[in-house]
């Protein structure tokens, strides 16, 4: 019995094979216990000599389990220690770093250009009231875009801003006859075009708006010339057209000359009209000013040589990846 329980113990290779060896041997059914149980069928003479073995070899089977457990849990910790390790020495993984959006690059952009010709930024929300969008900005009643057909209208009064002019007296009247006005508004707009490689129904203008005594067309053309020129290169030529807007007077519309495709529109302007001064609480005998409007995509198409708006919008990863290091 002594000699199978020492090499069995010996040899066993686990925490749990070891206790269930201790049960077997020691435990109150155990093997060793039987020897003991068994001692009444002896003589007397016999049984002090069989119980003082059995007790030697429980002793020694005892130490031997103890030892052997300490043993094995020293192993086991070991091994997991082992298995836990990390190598250090493994590359990393390579870190995915974004992109600036193309609309979001040329945004800051032009916000950077025209806050260094002194510049404010002004902002104004998105659902708008007929009155901001165009009953302030001088457009009659049969007016086109106030159609329901060329806007999103909510309700007869209330829309989504068909364009960021809707800043303009807002932001006149937020100043209280206060001069000099002088702020551009970037944001989105809406209309309701069907999408196209250059029509889409929500876009983004900004807007430039300077209020103040003794303002000329000839700072307008200068602001202009300025901005063109910082965006698209120093050598940029520009060419002013004679337009139309209910809110300006005069009005123009501005051309930049691009070597392939010739003469390309960017920007509606003109002096802002009489009528959307007094209007905004401005005496048009004191004060004059001059506004524009251009559209983010437009000048982020031009520059990037974008042939289609929706790009922008598609969210391709093809597409935005181009822009890593704008
Ligand atoms: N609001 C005009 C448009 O959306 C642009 C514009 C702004 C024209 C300011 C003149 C002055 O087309």
């Amino acid at each position: 019995l002594k000699i199978i329980a020492e090499t069995k113990i010996k040899s066993a290779h686990d925490l749990n094979t070891l206790k269930e060896l201790k049960v077997k041997f020691l435990g109150k059914k155990g093997e060793l216990t039987s020897v003991l149980r068994g001692m009444g069928g002896l003589s007397p003479e016999e049984r002090p000599q069989v119980g003082a073995l059995a007790n030697e070899i429980r002793n020694r089977l005892e130490s031997l389990i103890s030892s052997k457990t300490e043993e094995l849990e020293e192993e086991k910790l070991e091994k997991q220690l082992r298995e836990q390790t990390v190598d250090v020495t493994l590359p990393g993984l390579p870190l995915t770093v974004g992109a600036i959006h193309p609309l979001q690059a040329i945004w800051e952009q032009m916000e950077d250009i025209f806050i260094g010709m002194g510049f404010e930024v002004a902002e104004g929300p998105e659902v708008e009231t007929d009155k901001y969008n165009f009953e302030m900005l001088n457009f009659l009643k049969e007016h086109p875009a106030r159609d329901m057909q060329d806007s999103f209208y909510i309700n007869p009064e209330i829309l989504l801003r068909t364009h960021t002019s809707s800043v303009q007296p807002r932001t006149m009247l937020a100043k209280e006859g206060e001069v000099p006005v002088r702020i551009i508004c970037p944001g989105k707009v809406y209309r309701r075009d069907s999408d196209d490689a250059t029509h889409s129904h929500q876009f983004m203008q900004i807007e430039g708006l300077v209020v103040d005594r003794g303002v000329s067309m000839s700072e307008l053309k200068g602001v202009l010339l300025t901005f063109i020129q910082k965006m698209f290169g120093k050598e940029t030529e520009i060419r002013l057209r004679p337009s139309f807007f209910p809110f300006t007077e005069p009005s123009v519309e501005i051309d930049i000359y691009d070597p392939q495709k010739g003469w390309l529109e960017i920007l509606g302007a003109g002096m802002v009209h009489p009528r959307v001064l007094e209007k905004s609480g401005y005496n048009p005998e004191h004060y004059t000013g001059f506004a524009f409007g251009t559209g983010i995509e437009r000048i982020a198409m031009l520059k990037y040589g974008i042939d289609d708006i929706r790009h922008f919008y598609n969210n391709d990863l093809r597409f935005l990846r181009q822009f890593q290091s704008e």
